[in-house]
């Protein structure tokens, strides 16, 4: 028999799940048990306060349905989505443009529109044209690049938290840039927001004396075949919680101005903002660059999404 304490009782985890088969599966677990048990030693974690941590995740699991990731939220407000994006930037070879965080407001099969077109339904805030162009890393145009936009209207909600959500996509759409690689669309200035604070991460952010907001923002998802994809989302300069976005997605090659006279843009009458994306070829097996996914295809089964680890 093994004589167990504090300090031994990770050895004989390990031990035990020195079985598993796939390498990569062991990896990850090995150090997740390592850290979690260090990290109960480190701050003397008691039964009570353990059985709240079991309360805090079970409710975070509860919250999450097909139009709401609350696990998405937690790993967003504790830095952890930022990180995976970062060092999954750094791996990649070749200029890009900087990654920032999916979020929980994604959705696959966004409309289709040509440029020019406006991605709301009804324009209420301030009309503005996004404009550029999708590179490779010598900066030469990508024809037909793919671009998904989706932001949140002048009050700050994304079609996902309003009524119809199920059935009404809103503020978001795909479109394909030209033989130069040039896109364009018109659209609003999106509004700031609050992320979703009636849910336990709320909570803890509220118990953190934390704002819980993000600065204005518009979200991208751009790819081309024989490209890695870029998801990031273009930051305007003078919202006020630029330097302290409650997700950590903001990036200063990512901030944008809105100019309100432009004769270079293609709707030179309107305000806008011009971003070329840069897009490094994709390497050999290389994953995806998302942190995250639309809401619907995380409450899936694992055979319908991701490639099993065990
Ligand atoms: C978003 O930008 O959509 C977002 C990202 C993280 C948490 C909440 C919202
Ligand atoms: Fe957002």
């Amino acid at each position: 028999m093994q004589q167990l304490n504090e300090n031994t009782v990770v050895e004989a985890v390990l031990a035990q799940m020195a079985s598993t088969p796939n390498p990569r599966f062991r990896e990850i677990m090995n150090a997740a048990v390592r850290h979690l048990h260090a990290f109960a030693r480190e701050v003397n974690l008691t039964p009570e306060e353990w059985l709240e941590g079991i309360r805090f995740f079970t409710e975070v699991g509860q919250k999450c349905t097909p139009y709401r990731q609350e696990f998405i939220l937690l790993s967003d407000t504790l830095g952890l989505s930022s990180l995976v994006g970062l060092m999954s930037d750094a791996r990649t070879p070749g200029m890009h443009t900087d990654a920032s965080l999916l979020g929980p407001f994604y959705r696959m099969n966004s409309p289709e529109f040509k440029l020019g077109d406006s991605i709301v339904k009804e324009i209420r805030g301030t009309e503005v044209v996004m404009y550029g162009q999708v590179t490779d890393s010598n900066g030469k145009g990508i024809p037909g690049a793919s671009v998904q936009v989706w932001q949140t209207d002048k009050e700050g909600d994304y079609d996902l938290q309003k009524p119809n959500a199920a059935t009404d996509m809103d503020l978001r759409g795909t479109l394909h840039a030209d033989a130069e690689g040039r896109y364009y669309f018109r659209t609003e200035v999106p509004a700031g927001y609050s992320i979703p604070m009636d849910g336990p991460v709320g909570e803890m952010i509220r118990a953190q004396k934390r704002h819980g907001f993000r600065p204005s923002h518009f979200h991208f998802l751009i790819g081309a075949p024989g490209y890695r994809e870029v998801v990031t989302a273009l930051y305007i300069h003078n919202d006020p919680h630029i330097d302290s976005d409650t997700v950590f997605g903001v990036t200063d090659s990512l901030i944008v101005r809105v100019n309100e006279s432009d004769p270079a843009s293609p709707l030179p009458h309107l305000p806008s903002i011009k971003y070329d994306f840069q897009l490094a070829a994709a390497g050999k097996g290389e994953g995806s660059g998302r942190v995250g996914a639309d809401p619907s295809q995380i409450t899936k089964k694992p055979t319908e999404t991701a490639p099993s680890l065990t």
